[in-house]
């Protein structure tokens, strides 16, 4: 009850007595959740990380403590010592866990006194998020946001017991480096003893885990922050956390067998759930036909449907010139949404027009005809061909969107997420996974006029591929894999080149020449030269998965201290200017800064 120097010493949390505890004497400290006081009686809901309970100062008990109790007011720290008593019949609140017992408090330290806090802490959060991330320390205070961060916590001890037991050593790897080409901007950090030099902050470990390959570890792991500059969006920050792994002399397979009993780890042991024991595949090509996007949401039905062959040369000129151009008319039927009104066709053409779309056709299934601006362009045979291939019923509604692949497919894949959402067939209680394999190798950067790595330079081909390095580089497939979870990348990975001349041939596809290579990798080129063990990875991204298991919609919810979607810290005023003293020691001037 109290230590050495006569101090009270706590004895339980806030969520921890019951009736079982009843006249037991107990010392509890918190923050005053609330306070009320009924005709002399005060009553306060403590709050600590665990949870709360009802503490009750009566001046029956301690007139003295009662008084005391006067000044109390919400955020208060405190620390009280008292007996748990039984709450009267109609006082118990069994939706709290501590709802059967209160405290009757004998003796009160106040720790710390609090101004009136920002915004109410609790769960309704009428505060704006600015407000909430300037003091993030209050809203932390939340049960919810808490909760997010213990499951964090929870399952980053998951991953270490994991990967420890499965061989895999956690070793640190540098910040300050050079950069590393994940497809993002750089954050730069200027060098004061080489001055006019930089250093970039790695965008992920990923030449360092093929290094430690190369070095012989074996088995790499690091949970690690990464940092990225790039457009921020809901399930994006500009430091964010990976699960970074690396292994070798093993498959894609193996890493995926490996990769999957992790997940199914962290789901164990922070929602108590079994998962399945393997997950589906798809390839790249597959996922984007019938989802039109490489990370499908597995939830719903909703598939894209191709109906190029019959519409190649019908009277509707926009479907059949892009078939004519290489491009691909697609189409999803929502069944039973004939319904849908012109408002909400009209805004589901707004919608694709976002990604690109030229215009949104779309045809209702009525009992008597097909009512539509397009369907008169159509013969009667194309007719029945489009509706045996989209199954169409009365009822039914059919959009179409017609361009080039790219195009349609995006445009139709985001379609059919909105289609989902809309018509509520996405639920937040399931989780549903899938590998996406066989990536290609390059995109092609029309802007740009150049190839481009869709994973990163260092992912390997795949072996019957690697002729067609210098005649058809967009047909080469990768040894790349993503795991997707409900419509979310949550991991992504790669066998990597560990051959120096065929990364060499990479790197020239993607136009770095031999000297630009040195410059930029040629410690990775030396270290492949230097004999490298076969090795592949996979890196997922904690923050994303922990806002699926969390069912949070923003990242931010489940990190600590976050960034805004402006990449700036409320809290710290984060970036902030420089002292000009120390804008000298580095050399730095800065031009015209735009307000
Ligand atoms: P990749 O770039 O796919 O692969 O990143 C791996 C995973 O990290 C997460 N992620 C992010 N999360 C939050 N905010 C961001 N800005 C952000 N960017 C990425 C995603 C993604 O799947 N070195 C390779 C991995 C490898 O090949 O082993 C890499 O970094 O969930
Ligand atoms: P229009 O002939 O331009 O009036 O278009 C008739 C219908 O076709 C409208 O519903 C348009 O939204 C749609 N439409 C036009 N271009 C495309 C396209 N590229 N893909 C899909 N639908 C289109």
């Amino acid at each position: 009850m109290t230590d050495l120097l006569g101090n009270m010493k706590r004895t339980h949390t806030c969520s921890q007595l019951r009736d079982t505890d009843i006249d037991r004497e107990v010392v509890l400290m918190g923050w005053v959740q609330n306070r009320r006081d009924h005709g002399g009686v005060i009553f306060i809901d403590l709050r600590d990380k665990e949870g709360i309970t009802q503490i009750v100062f009566n001046p029956v008990i301690s007139e003295n403590v009662h008084g005391k109790a006067q000044e109390i007011r919400n955020e208060y720290v405190l620390g009280i010592r008292g007996k748990v008593s039984a709450r009267p019949g109609d006082m118990r609140n069994p939706n709290m866990e501590t709802g059967a017992i209160e405290i009757l408090v004998e003796e009160l330290k106040i720790f710390s006194q609090a101004k009136t806090p920002a915004f109410q802490i609790d769960e309704r959060v009428e505060a704006s998020e600015s407000i909430r991330l300037q003091y993030r320390y209050l809203d932390l205070r939340r049960p919810q946001l808490k909760k997010n961060i213990l499951d964090r916590h929870r399952a980053t001890m998951a991953i270490r017991n994991y990967l420890d037991n499965s061989g895999f050593i956690d070793i640190e790897t540098p910040f300050l480096t050079k950069s590393t080409p994940e497809g993002a901007r750089d954050y730069l950090v200027p060098s004061r003893v080489n001055q006019g030099e930089f250093y970039a902050l790695p965008q992920s470990p990923q030449l360092f885990k093929q290094l430690l390959m190369v070095a012989g570890f074996d088995r790499y792991y690091q949970i690690v922050r990464c940092f990225r500059d790039e457009d921020l969006r809901a399930d994006r920050q500009p430091e964010f956390t990976q699960i970074d792994m690396e292994l070798s002399f093993v498959d894609e397979h193996e890493i995926m067998e490996i990769a999957e009993g992790l997940i199914r780890n962290i789901f164990k042991q922070v929602l108590g759930l079994d998962l399945a024991p393997t997950f589906p595949q798809l390839t790249y090509d597959e996922a984007i036909d019938r989802f039109g996007l490489d990370r499908p949401d597995l939830r719903f039905g909703l598939e894209l449907c191709n109906v190029s062959d019959i519409v190649k040369d019908t009277g509707f000129k926009v479907f059949a010139n892009v078939v004519k151009t290489g491009g691909l008319v697609k189409a999803i039927n929502a069944k039973g949404c004939a319904i849908f009104s012109r408002k909400q066709i009209d805004e589901l053409t707004d919608f694709t027009a976002v990604y690109k779309a030229k215009g949104l056709a779309w045809i209702k299934i009525k009992e008597d005809q097909w009512q539509s601006p397009i369907a008169k362009f159509f013969t009667d045979d194309e007719k029945d061909a489009l509706a045996k291939r989209l199954d169409l019923e009365v009822g039914d509604i059919v959009f179409f969107v017609a361009d080039q692949p790219k195009i349609t497919n995006e445009a139709l894949g985001q379609l059919r997420n909105e289609l989902g959402r809309r018509l509520e067939l996405i639920s937040d209680d399931v989780f549903e996974f899938t590998w996406v394999t066989e990536f290609p190798l390059f995109d092609y950067d029309e802007t740009e006029k150049r190839y481009q790595s869709l994973h990163h330079p260092f992912t390997a081909p795949l072996e019957s591929d690697i002729d067609k390095l210098s005649t058809a580089p967009l047909e080469i497939k990768s040894r790349a894999y993503d795991l997707v979870l409900n419509g979310i990348e949550i991991g992504g990975g790669s066998i990597r080149i560990h051959d120096s001349n065929l990364q060499g041939k990479v790197l020239g596809c993607l136009g770095i020449d031999e000297a630009e290579a040195r410059e930029k990798f040629g410690f990775l080129l030396e270290a492949l030269a230097s004999g490298a063990p076969p090795h592949g990875g996979i890196a997922f991204g904690l923050d994303r998965l922990m806002m699926i298991l969390c069912k949070e919609d923003s990242i931010r919810n489940v990190i600590a201290f976050p960034k805004t979607q402006k990449a700036t810290c409320l809290l710290t005023e984060a970036p902030s200017k420089a002292a000009s003293a120390q804008l000298q020691e580095l050399a730095i001037k800065v031009s015209k800064i735009e307000e």
